[in-house]
């Protein structure tokens, strides 16, 4: 058993803390918003994860808590994990919130005769963990790195929707350590893990890693994305048949005595109105930003970018295509979460999507089965109406946009096939048999 402070109960903090908890670990998250603590000491999880909320009822007050009082809480363990958000924009990656962290924590270590070790779980550029971070502890707390605390980098691999499972199934730990002393208590830590593949390196190297994985994801994504426009533009070409025959290959599905079967990593090979989340556009944009900072080349991923900031539109100018304008048309925009399963929009291509509409006159109504109203920006709460039955949202358009892949979606043929003037359907993740509905339009199908 190792006690465990997590700075940041966000979505990793809490995600991580509640787990290390459940394996036995005695852990403190702390956070300084006390909206978010009040919830989750009173054993509401803030946001939409599932099998979190058992987690949480069965383990507060035994193996963890929440506290905003940082001092204690890192006097009180031997380890520290910082998941505090890392946000970025095409300048590169913010890191104030970690080098408020790393002050506040070097301040504590200055006194604290063990040999803390500080975890970056938070996703940072790589040279973080052994740079700033190191530095901004060392400044903080008169103490030299390696030798009297310890730093290292453990990135996450957890999905949104899925985040508990990824969690106590992961499919690797990576540890980035620079010294023999923060390898020996991470290995202690992640002691259940046993049967898992475990990439021990140093801390760079750990860091790129977590990059690595999601630029390959993002630019599968962008690749399908590309092929679709293309494939519409040429005329004739369904991508859906297209992207069939390319997962049939060997490298993407395996022949097994059972029959054939998927990689996982063909779901990132399916044509879309782009990818969204915390995760993707936000790393792309900080790897592409860091690549420019070192003289680097980073061409690729711009390009990922590029094509994704372009699918929302591609999406609208379907709708425009087929009404024939935007001009006070009624659309409903189904799904705003950035995939289903979650309630985060956080950089969902439902916004782009629907700042288009509204911009090219149309009136929008929006359909989530879990995202509110009050959850969008201000600008576009104000300006479109949510419908929260899907009988009521299939009859209210003109045209719907299907945006989200959510799976009551799936309904839809039916729903449409019982009203006499069916709207026009466009869907944006396609996830709806082109036949199975009178008038159909779709990100690369024509
Ligand atoms: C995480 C990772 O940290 C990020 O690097 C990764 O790329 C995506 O996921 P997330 O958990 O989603 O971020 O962030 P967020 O939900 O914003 O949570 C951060 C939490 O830290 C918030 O609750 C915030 O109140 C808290 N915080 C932030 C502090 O307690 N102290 C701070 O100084 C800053
Ligand atoms: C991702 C990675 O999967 C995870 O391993 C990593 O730790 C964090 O980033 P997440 O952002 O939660 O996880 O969601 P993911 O399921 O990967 O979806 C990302 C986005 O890509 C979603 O907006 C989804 O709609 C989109 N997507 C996915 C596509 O547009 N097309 C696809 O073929 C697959």
């Amino acid at each position: 058993m190792t006690s465990i402070s997590v700075i940041g109960a966000g979505y990793v903090g809490l995600v991580t803390g509640l787990g290390l908890a459940d394996l036995g670990h005695r852990v403190t998250c702390v956070d300084m918003d006390p909206v978010r603590l009040d919830a989750i000491d009173s054993g509401r999880v803030p946001f939409h994860e599932p099998g979190l909320d058992e987690l949480l009822a069965r383990n507060l007050g035994t193996t963890f808590s929440v506290t905003d009082d940082l001092d204690l809480a890192v006097r009180e363990s031997s380890v520290t994990f910082l998941a505090v958000g890392t946000p970025s924009d095409e300048n590169g990656i913010d890191l104030t919130f970690v080098e408020a962290a790393c002050a506040d924590l070097g301040r504590v270590i200055a006194d604290k005769p063990d040999q803390h070790v500080v975890v970056v779980k938070s996703t940072v550029v790589p040279g973080t963990t052994d740079g700033p971070v190191t530095a901004a502890l060392e400044r903080a707390s008169g103490k030299a790195a390696g030798d009297e605390f310890s730093v290292a980098a453990n990135p996450e691999f957890l999905t949104e929707g899925r985040a508990v499972v990824d969690f106590f199934e992961p499919d690797r730990i990576v540890i980035g350590v620079d010294d023999p002393h923060a390898e020996a208590v991470l290995r202690e830590v992640y002691r259940s893990f046993a049967d898992t593949p475990l990439v021990v390196t140093n801390a760079r190297t750990a860091e790129m890693i977590k990059y690595a994985s999601n630029a390959l994801l993002a630019t599968m994504i962008s690749f399908t994305n590309e092929l679709a426009n293309l494939g519409a533009a040429v005329g004739g070409i369904d991508t859906t048949e297209v992207m069939t025959g390319v997962h049939l290959s060997r490298y993407l599905t395996s022949y097994t005595d059972e029959g054939p079967v998927r990689a996982e990593i063909s779901s990132f090979l399916e044509a879309g109105c782009g990818f969204g989340g915390s995760c993707l556009p936000k790393d792309v944009a900080a790897l592409s930003a860091h690549a420019a900072s070192v003289g680097s080349g980073h061409v690729v991923l711009d390009a990922v970018l590029d094509t994704n900031r372009n699918q929302p539109g591609e999406l609208v100018g379907l709708v425009e295509q087929e009404l024939g304008t935007l001009e006070s048309k009624a659309v409903v925009v189904l799904g705003l979460a950035f995939k289903p399963d979650t309630s985060d929009i956080r950089e969902s291509p439902a916004i782009p999507v629907i700042e288009r509409l509204l911009a090219g006159g149309a009136t929008v109504k929006v359909h989530d089965p879990v995202v509110r109203l009050e959850d969008l920006p201000d600008a576009i709460s104000s300006a479109v109406t949510q419908v929260t039955d899907l009988h009521e949202a299939v009859e209210s358009g003109e045209a719907l946009v299907l945006v989200t892949r959510w799976d009551q979606y799936q309904e839809l043929p039916a729903l449409l096939d019982a009203l006499s003037q069916p709207p026009l359907l466009v869907d944006g993740r396609r996830v709806i048999d082109p036949r199975s509905v009178a008038r159909y339009a779709g990100i690369g199908h024509s």
